[in-house]
């Protein structure tokens, strides 16, 4: 167990006091603990867990199976060789290629962030552009070119036209003056701004992801996905599709299996290898192939010493054959789940005299404080009760739900928690509303 008491030494020694600083919470908690459905803080505190770490552990932490393949490949001796191939990294392209639908060919990184930055780099140098347009309320990793507009505050989007692009407001400093200077971010949902953009830019590429979860969970407008594909091939730029979330979480096959659109990039993350750190990127082979391209000036250059290690491969590997294998078993579970948490918190709200919406897709759900489904970032910061949703979360978390304290972010149920996981939060959800006003 860590020494608690040291905890002020801890913080001191850690810049911005925790590790990633998107981690920051308010109530503060060190947590020592994590197993399937539940996470313990170091008071021995139990919490339902809804945040899933950012949503990778469609599992549950700690997944016997998956964990049983990590501790198999240990003891096996399999180490990261960074030298030519491996038989994992055959097996583990190849379980992703059979599993994805618009997938032939892939490369294998240690995060999101690295692999959205590599399909940037893959679209650039496929269409011989540099402009790329992304959403604002989706975030793509912190590189540069994509660290923009991730929720704009209120004072900057009633200036905000629909149909046209957003002032950039860079995420973070130090990112250099000319960091945003091939960077266009829109609404989502706004197929107007989407051609805007694609007509006065040579755009390499879209990069999107198909349901915004950053924010939540704000879907597509039917004909939308549809719309922005006519467009990318009309204008000549690519679409990425940012599955990091999507991806794995509602179908083996991604979002693109369910919504049938065709991204020419794809990329991948999170519950891929079950909280072990791998993410994605693949395509079509005319696409991937950039990264072997004869011309080396149009080689693309995709790289990292720790990309396709063994312990991270073993992981996702039987990720994905558990989901494979188990599909309606582990899908089924999570749908019935889903449904039931999202009815039980209709039912509860619909006792109070406040608009809430709850939107799910699957697994992941979220409560808007507001009287309709939202369809952008600016409709959330233009309609959203923010300041309730961050009372009613730091009472969820008082009170042994663990969702993050940041106001819209997604719940994530696993394939772990129980009918009873779920009785228990909305009766701890009632208890926590009757005593909010
Ligand atoms: C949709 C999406 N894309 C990319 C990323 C970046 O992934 P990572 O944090 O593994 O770098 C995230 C992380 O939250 C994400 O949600």
């Amino acid at each position: 167990m860590l020494d608690v008491g040291s905890r002020q030494r801890q913080v001191e020694s850690i810049a911005g006091g925790v590790m990633s600083l998107n981690r920051k919470i308010d109530p503060m908690r060190m947590f020592v603990r994590a197993s399937g459905a539940y996470l313990w803080d170091h008071t021995n505190r139990r919490y339902i867990d809804y945040h899933a770490a950012f949503a990778p552990y469609l599992l549950g932490h700690g997944d016997p199976d998956i964990d049983k393949a990590v501790m198999e490949a240990i003891q096996r001796g399999d180490s990261l060789i960074g030298a030519g191939m491996t038989p994992w990294e055959v097996q583990i392209a190849d379980l992703l290629a059979d599993s994805i639908p618009y997938l032939d060919q892939v490369q294998l990184t240690s995060s999101g962030t690295e692999a959205v930055a590599s399909a940037i780099r893959i679209a650039r140098s496929f269409t011989g552009r540099d402009h790329i347009l992304f959403m604002q309320g989706g975030y793509n990793g912190w590189m540069d070119s994509v660290a923009f507009n991730l929720m704009d505050p209120i004072e900057a989007l009633w200036k905000h036209e629909p149909g046209t692009e957003h002032e950039l407001r860079p995420i973070s400093a130090g990112m250099g003056s000319n960091a945003g200077q091939y960077s266009h971010v829109v609404e989502f949902n706004d197929i107007e701004a989407v051609e805007n953009v694609l007509k006065s830019q040579d755009v390499a590429a879209v990069v999107l992801e198909p349901i915004l979860q950053n924010i939540g969970i704000v879907k597509p407008q039917p004909g939308y996905l549809e719309a922005v594909r006519k467009l990318c091939d009309a204008y000549g730029a690519l679409l990425i599709f940012d599955e990091v979330k999507t991806g794995f979480r509602h179908a083996l096959g991604g979002y693109q299996s369910i919504c049938e659109v065709c991204p020419d990039l794809s990329v991948f993350g999170k519950a891929v290898a079950n909280g072990y750190p791998m993410g994605v990127v693949g395509g079509k082979s005319r696409i991937m192939s950039f990264v072997a391209h004869p011309d080396p000036t149009r080689r693309v250059l995709v790289a990292g010493t720790y990309n396709a290690h063994p312990f991270v491969v073993a992981a996702a590997i039987a990720s994905i054959k558990k989901l494979r294998d188990r599909a309606d078993e582990i899908y089924g579970h999570l749908e019935r789940l889903g449904a039931l948490m999202e009815e039980g918190l209709n039912d509860i709200f619909s006792e109070r005299d406040y608009a809430t919406t709850v939107v799910r897709q699957g697994s992941a759900f979220v409560v808007y404080f507001m009287d309709h489904a939202p369809v952008s970032w600016k409709d959330i910061a233009l309609n959203h009760n923010s300041k309730f949703d961050a009372r009613y979360r730091k009472m969820l978390i008082v009170n042994g739900v663990f969702h993050f304290p940041v106001e819209t972010k997604q719940g994530s149920i696993s394939f772990a928690h129980t009918q009873a996981d779920i009785e228990k939060t909305l009766e701890i959800t009632k208890n926590v509303l009757r005593r909010m006003p």
